[in-house]
């Protein structure tokens, strides 16, 4: 019998650089590339990844959408959208809650087993990362059954220490 939830971990490093069959990209809401993840992934994918995502139409706050990886060494990106941080009461943590699971439940679609997401949100986006961490923990938890892995890709030491600690919590 198949484990009923993935294996969860954090590790530091570029999430372009991962061996996963999907990793996960804090786009924005146009899928167009920005800085940040975003830039970084489409660089490292190459110039077909923003034609495939030109044909996507966008995508909405809290919602995944999927394309090959082309030049990456990842099948698959799933591209998800997190809320801009506005103090906190503009439903910001359902929303990020929301992109991972949407992104959990797109990747299980597509036959992922093993999937890296970056720290959404938490960049230019200003969700606190002390706040998110336990957010996409706790997603990953509930949202990750049917897949074998879930890598937190933290590209600082401190995001690395929130993720630790929200893995050692049993909440
Ligand atoms: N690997 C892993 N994590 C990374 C990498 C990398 N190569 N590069 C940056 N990060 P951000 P957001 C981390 O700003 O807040 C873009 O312009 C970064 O340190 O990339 O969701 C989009 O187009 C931070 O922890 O995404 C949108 O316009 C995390 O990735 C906007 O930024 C997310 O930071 C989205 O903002």
């Amino acid at each position: 019998m198949p484990p009923l939830t993935a294996t969860l971990r954090a590790l530091h490093g570029d999430i372009t650089t991962l061996d996963c069959d999907a990793i996960v990209n804090a786009a924005n809401s146009s899928l167009l590339g920005g800085g940040g993840v975003d830039g970084a992934i489409h660089r490292a994918a190459g110039p077909e990844l923003l034609e495939a995502c030109r044909a996507l139409h966008g995508c909405r706050t809290g919602d995944a959408k999927l394309t090959p990886g082309f030049g990456l060494i990842a099948r698959y990106v799933i591209h998800t959208v997190g809320p801009i941080w506005r103090g906190g009461r503009q439903d910001e943590a359902t929303l990020l809650a929301a992109c991972y699971r949407s992104s959990l439940v797109l990747a299980r679609q597509h036959g992922v087993r093993t999937i890296a997401f970056p720290c959404i949100s938490t960049g230019v986006y200003g969700f606190p990362p002390h706040l998110a961490a336990p957010i996409a923990v706790r997603m990953a938890r509930e949202h990750g059954m049917g897949l074998d892995e879930i890598t937190f890709c933290c590209f600082s030491a401190a995001d690395l220490v929130l993720y630790e600690t929200a893995l050692a919590s049993g909440k």
